[in-house]
């Protein structure tokens, strides 16, 4: 199979690139990167041999289309992603978000390709705390920030061409990934190189906010299950029923960093921070019998920080830079 990989440079899908290589050498995998500031060709140096890297932006038709030509598949990972940089400046997420997913979604019309979109949970917008409902695939869309509105856009382009043109594509929204080669913007490695790098942990507002956490490699696997044996047409949710308030994740990053667990500044709130994210994912279990291998999320978390201790020429020439950013929004 030849897999073109939208966005594979950057967190998950360098993640999906290194399994991809490591688990199906059937596969020939080529990366299409526009390599923003959160995408790095060293996210993919250990793999660079056995794949194919274009640097390249998604909304750049002429190359899309050639590419999309050359494979048999495409997963659609490249978006902007930061909610905090949305809110700072959100042309740049209509550009990538929904003008790269239509361009992309033409190439593969014209080339009858199969596609696998990937989206959030945050498209539904927010749950509240202490209830027993989840998002499921039925939930209305209903986001809240300009990267989710991006997002929700590219999904209903998506399924606007899989009904009209007959695309053969499926979407999935996942919850918050954590995990190896994560920008040091998003809150898991922001805290655990706050701590590296002798500074306080943030938290935003109280830290009730809850996210349902999942490791990336799972994540991963169900978007390889569904590539395989979706349903076209079809959204499916993934989760790893790891809900915990940020307050908590916190306290567990000091507790494994011998921190203690009070050692964290409260910082400035998001704008319109959304409450709580749920994902009920029976569907893709039950459909495509995918479960979570990483079910302990402490271990996970430890793993996590490993890398961080092990791999700080990859991050630290971001730290500094990302700091002073979140110091102006006085986060
Ligand atoms: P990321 O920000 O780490 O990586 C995004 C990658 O896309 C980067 O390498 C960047 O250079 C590339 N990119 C951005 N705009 C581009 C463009 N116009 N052309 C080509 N490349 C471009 O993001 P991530 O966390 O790896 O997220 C990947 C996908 O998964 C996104 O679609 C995101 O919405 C979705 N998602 C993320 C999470 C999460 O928790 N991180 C959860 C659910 C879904
Ligand atoms: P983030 O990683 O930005 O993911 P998302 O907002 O897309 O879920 O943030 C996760 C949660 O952590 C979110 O509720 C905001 C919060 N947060 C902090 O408390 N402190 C931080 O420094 C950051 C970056 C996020």
């Amino acid at each position: 199979m030849r897999l073109l990989v939208t966005g594979g440079a950057g967190f998950i899908g360098a993640n999906f690139v290194h399994a991809t290589v490591r688990e199906r050498p059937d596969v020939e995998v080529t990366v299409i990167d526009a390599l923003t500031y959160a995408g790095s060709r060293e996210s993919l140096a250990p793999v660079a041999d056995r794949i194919r890297l274009v640097a390249g932006d998604i909304t750049d038709a002429e190359l899309v289309d050639r590419l999309v030509a050359e494979a048999d598949a495409v997963v659609h990972f490249a978006a902007e992603t930061h909610v905090d940089n949305a809110l700072a400046d959100p042309a740049p997420f209509v550009h990538s978000n929904v003008v790269g997913t239509f361009t992309v979604l033409e190439a593969v019309r014209r080339h009858g390709v199969r596609l696998h979109h990937v989206s959030t949970d945050e498209v539904y917008g927010d749950l509240p705390l202490d209830s027993p409902q989840r998002f499921t695939e039925r939930t209305p869309y209903n986001p809240s920030s300009p990267y989710s509105a991006t997002k929700a856009g590219a999904d209903m382009l998506v399924r606007a061409w899989v009904r009209s043109y007959g695309v053969r594509a499926t979407i999935s929204n996942c919850s918050n990934n954590y995990g190896p080669y994560q920008h040091v913007e998003k809150f898991i490695p922001r805290q655990i190189t706050n701590v590296l790098t002798g500074r306080r942990p943030k938290l935003y507002g109280s830290g009730a906010n809850v996210r349902d956490w999942i490791h990336v490699d799972d994540h991963n696997r169900a978007v390889w299950r569904i590539l395989t044996d979706g349903r076209i047409g079809r959204t499916y949710l993934i989760g790893a029923d790891g809900e915990r308030s940020n307050l908590s994740v916190l306290r567990t990053i000091l507790r494994l960093m011998g921190r203690d667990p009070d050692d964290f500044d409260h910082v400035a709130d998001r704008a319109g921070h959304d409450l709580r994210y749920a994902i009920d994912p029976s569907a893709l279990r039950d459909e495509l019998g995918w479960r979570p291998c990483h079910t302990d999320f402490e271990a996970g978390l430890r793993a996590t920080i490993e890398w961080y201790r092990e791999n700080e020429s990859w991050w630290r020439p971001l730290k500094d830079a990302v700091e002073a950013r979140y110091q102006e929004r006085g986060q």
